[in-house]
């Protein structure tokens, strides 16, 4: 490793991403927001790297499959590429990841007023776009977050009652599926009787079920089964609801956070001003309050959001402000150093 600054709960690397991202943990970041080089789009070295497209696509998914590594499984990840390149970006992504959007980022300003329309021969390209992913939850390629296999646990045991209420009737008269289906014209047996996928039956199909059990305790002379009347099974199928939504409150830690509000973008397309020229500007800089809403919207205050192509460190910085712990890396040591100094000083 080159070059490590830490200030506070901010680390900053100056190295490679892929060597860097080798020494992180399986399953440590919470969030990745990231800008990789878009390629062939600025004129500097760094984003002129690779021989051509295929290349250049090769080494990002050498980049993804360490990203989806270190991505926690409730984690999100926001990708930023151009235009030119992002149907093939976001393929390369889906063999990895859940994408979520395509998130068209749509700049109200730009050269396109002083342009040669005619001389373009196709639209003005005003906008960069940002896959948003999370991990698959299976069965493809899982990294499941667990929160839906905790729900379906939860569920079947707060049930349990009721569950074995029908199992038990069922099981003691021996009654076959075709029965049920004979009788309620539905195919609903491994739902009313079985514990996975557990349901309770409406009011005219437990009639039914109530005079078909009845009929078959009198043919076997035994003891009646499904007496329970239907508006009392209800008042207790409410009551343990209930207590299956308390107990999910507390496995909401486990999921994937997301939190928008109409008070700020809550759809696929976005307008954010781009970053004004200054002395010092990173020619690729993000807006923060775009880079804001991304952080409070995919990532809990004290989460760790990592950025492995910060620049100027506009995401460390967003990062920072909003109570996350930041990594950021970069590969361009005069660039690393400024960033280093900036975010000192909003520190
Ligand atoms: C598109 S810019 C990111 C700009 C950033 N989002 C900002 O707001 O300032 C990409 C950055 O990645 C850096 N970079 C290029 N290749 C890299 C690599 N292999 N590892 C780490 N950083 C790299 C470049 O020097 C450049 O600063």
């Amino acid at each position: 490793m080159k070059n490590t600054v830490k200030i506070n709960s901010i680390e900053l690397v100056n190295d490679d991403c892929l060597q860097y991202i080798k020494t992180l943990p399986d399953n440590s970041i919470d969030l990745i927001c990231t800008d990789p080089p878009y390629f062939r789009v600025k004129p500097d070295g760094w984003d002129n790297q690779w021989k051509g497209d295929s290349d250049y696509l090769t080494w990002l998914d050498m980049c993804l499959a360490e990203f989806w590594r270190v991505l926690k499984p409730a984690g999100s990840i926001y990708l930023f590429c151009g235009h030119r390149l992002a149907a093939d970006i976001e393929l390369l992504m889906r063999n990895r990841f859940d994408v979520l959007n395509h998130i068209i980022w749509a700049k109200p300003s730009g050269r396109w007023n002083g342009c040669n329309k005619e001389s373009l021969r196709a639209y003005f390209p005003a906008t960069e776009r940002i896959l948003f992913a999370g991990h698959y939850l299976g069965p493809y390629k899982p990294k499941d977050d667990g929160y839906a296999a905790k729900c379906d646990d939860t569920k079947r045991h707060v049930m349990t009652p009721l569950i074995d209420y029908f199992r038990n009737a069922r099981a003691s008269l021996g009654v076959t599926s075709k029965q049920i289906v004979a009788a309620t014209g539905k195919n609903m047996a491994s739902h009313w009787f079985g514990a996975s996928q557990w349901q309770l039956p409406n009011e005219a199909d437990y009639l039914k079920l109530q005079a078909l059990f009845s009929d078959i305790a009198r043919v076997k002379q035994q003891r009646q089964e499904l007496e329970t009347p239907h508006h009392q099974l209800v008042v207790e199928y409410q009551a343990l609801s209930r207590r299956y939504v308390e107990l999910l409150d507390e496995y909401k830690a486990l999921r994937r956070p997301f939190s928008v509000s109409a008070a700020v973008p809550y759809t696929d397309v976005w307008t954010h001003k781009p970053v004004q020229f200054y002395p010092g500007k990173h020619p690729c800089e993000k807006p923060a309050d775009m880079l804001r809403q991304i952080i409070e919207a995919s990532s809990r205050p004290g989460d760790v959001v990592a950025d492995f192509f910060m620049g100027s460190g506009s995401t460390i910085k967003a990062a920072f402000h909003l109570g996350r712990h930041a990594i950021g890396v970069e590969l361009d040591e005069a660039r690393f150093k400024q960033t280093v100094e900036e975010v000192e000083q909003v520190q």
